[in-house]
């Protein structure tokens, strides 16, 4: 049975922590959902850790859709958040409920997750309205790079503090069914944690919130462009990739690969009666 965004709420009632992750293509995701991860995020950061861009910001939603629906073919049991990308939800409400249907409907994502609090709060009201799961994300959102001056943490002043705890409030009032805090001071989002009933994901927020969310190629040591101070690397990909790659490519020239296990076999007749019919020049 697949999780659900009320087995996600209980999570926060029983003292449960969730865990999330990034996936964005099929292999990945169905790795994950074995493991057991509760919820799977197929975030617009898939521009910066799949397609090479220097930020989220050029990521459509066909990118978003085409790497959803491998998503989903792969989690079984993981409830999959599609991330809206940059300007689908920020014209009209309009534009933002055809979108959000896009993941659920041509997706397969049981939910979407969009950036900012008070000023996105409306239209998370009417997504969550036409039935559609909706996660909050607030603090370092990186959407907003240029407004903010770059990937700097927020909340270390009082204004931004007291506007981020209006901004979960909003989320939670406009029916959100949990908030993902990125790079805010751990004691503000354990004061967050506390304040809102919903689950809150923590990415650089501390050991407080309710749930931590990675971006897997950070996780597992694999983009090497930039290391953000919040990652944990539980493996060297990287670096076992590139071993592979290099015995690879030692073998082919020594000739120790491929070996009679990896090829096919003909009968020798065959060979013979080709000879005989191509004689070599
Ligand atoms: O796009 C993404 O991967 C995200 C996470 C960092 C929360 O938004």
């Amino acid at each position: 049975m697949r999780m659900t965004i009320g087995e996600i709420r209980e999570m926060k009632e029983r003292g449960e922590k969730v865990p999330m992750l990034t996936a964005y293509d099929f292999v990945t995701a169905k790795l994950v959902d074995e493991a057991g991860v509760p919820l799977i995020l197929v975030g617009d950061s898939l521009g910066m850790v799949m397609l090479g861009y220097s930020s989220t910001l050029p990521v459509t939603m066909e990118d978003m859709l085409h790497h959803t629906k491998a998503v989903v073919r792969g989690a079984q049991q993981a409830l999959v958040i599609g991330d809206m990308p940059f300007m689908t939800y920020h014209v009209s409400t309009e534009e933002a409920l055809r979108n959000a249907g896009r993941f659920i409907q041509e997706g397969g994502a049981q939910a979407v997750k969009l950036e900012g609090g008070e000023t996105v709060a409306e239209k998370v009201r009417q997504i969550v309205g036409c039935g559609i799961p909706v996660q909050g994300h607030i603090g370092l959102t990186p959407q907003s790079i240029h407004q903010l001056s770059g990937f700097k943490a927020r909340g270390k002043t009082s204004d931004q503090a007291m506007q981020l705890v209006k901004d979960a409030r909003a989320l939670e009032d406009a029916g959100a069914f949990s908030i993902v805090l990125e790079s805010v001071p751990f004691e503000l989002a354990s004061f967050i944690t506390k304040f809102v009933a919903i689950p809150t994901i923590g990415i650089g927020a501390g050991p407080g919130c309710d749930g931590q969310v990675q971006v897997i190629h950070d996780l597992l040591g694999a983009y090497q462009e930039f290391v953000p101070r919040h990652a944990k690397q539980y493996a060297n990909l990287a670096e076992v990739m590139k071993g592979a790659f290099a015995d690879y490519i030692s073998e082919i020239r020594e000739g120790t690969f491929p070996t009679p296990q990896h090829s096919y076999t003909i009968d020798r007749e065959i060979i013979k009666e080709m000879e005989n019919q191509f004689p070599a020049r």
